[in-house]
């Protein structure tokens, strides 16, 4: 009997077929789920990513108290008219610190996964309080009250810890200075060398060019790193793995 022939007795007896199909999937299941459970981390680590800074993590809890993820997606697939449009696909890694993490599942707006630094905060001051004085078209809601209300950090520390319990690397003395690093972060007149070691490429502004730090400050703080953190003129995906 021919390997074909061998074939055809399976091909017309759907009972064998099905019993052995199911084989297959179930084989080819094992080895695909199995190795997982053996794995502390399936995440690659890529340098330069960080946890965000104290003013940063502000600002992402604005963006998700505000349900900006609901027209806004952060997670660049690795597709062509998306990369050309919104950069380099995005990592795994770059949501590594994330919780929860804002890949979204819609976008009435455009992803923001590298958003950072496309801007300037002027713009994004503009944009905030008016879309449409930007872009006219803009059915983006408007949020100038978020730079009229202060905010001072005293819960930073907290939602600190919070992120520290779910697996963020805070270090006891980062949670220590999240305060004073949350102000620094804000006022370039400050003193933030030790900030800047603590949270390496964090930008050190006064975001929305008013006094005291507002609301906006923070989101305008988170706005600007997303997606910076990698350097990929010289990234190169672990071939590896
Ligand atoms: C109702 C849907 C909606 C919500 C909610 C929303 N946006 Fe938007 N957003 C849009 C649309 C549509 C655009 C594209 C037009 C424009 O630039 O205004 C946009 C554009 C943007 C841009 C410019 C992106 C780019 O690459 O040009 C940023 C930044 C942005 N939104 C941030 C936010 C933030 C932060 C929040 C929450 C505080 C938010 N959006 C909430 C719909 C929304």
């Amino acid at each position: 009997m021919g390997i074909l022939d061998k074939h055809k007795a399976i091909e017309t007896n759907a009972t064998l077929l099905l019993i052995l199909s199911f084989l297959v999937v179930t084989i080819g299941g094992l080895v695909q789920i199995v190795p997982l459970f053996y794995l502390d981390n399936t995440i690659e680590k890529v340098e330069g990513v960080r946890p965000y800074s104290p003013l940063e993590l502000a600002g992402r809890d604005i963006y998700i108290r505000e349900g900006c993820y609901v027209c806004h997606s952060q997670m660049i697939r690795p597709m062509r008219d998306e990369v050309e449009r919104y950069g380099h696909y995005s990592l795994a890694a770059e949501s590594m610190y994330d919780h929860p993490f804002q890949w979204g599942s819609k976008r009435t707006g455009p992803d923001l996964a590298r958003v950072g630094g496309r801007y300037s905060d002027e713009w994004h001051v503009d944009h905030l309080r008016n879309p449409q004085s930007v872009v006219p078209e803009s059915v983006m809601p408007k949020y100038g009250f978020l730079e009229r209300k202060m905010i001072e950090g005293e819960y930073i520390q907290d939602l600190m810890k919070t992120h520290k319990f779910v697996g963020v690397p805070y270090t006891d003395e980062m949670i220590e200075a999240g305060r004073d690093d949350f102000m620094a972060q804000a006022d370039p007149d400050s003193d933030y060398d030790a900030l800047l070691e603590r949270y390496p490429g964090a930008q050190v502004r006064n975001f929305d060019a008013q006094p005291g730090i507002s609301e906006a400050d923070a989101l305008i703080a988170y706005l600007q790193i997303l997606g910076t953190m990698v350097d990929f003129s010289t990234f190169e995906p672990d071939a590896s793995r």
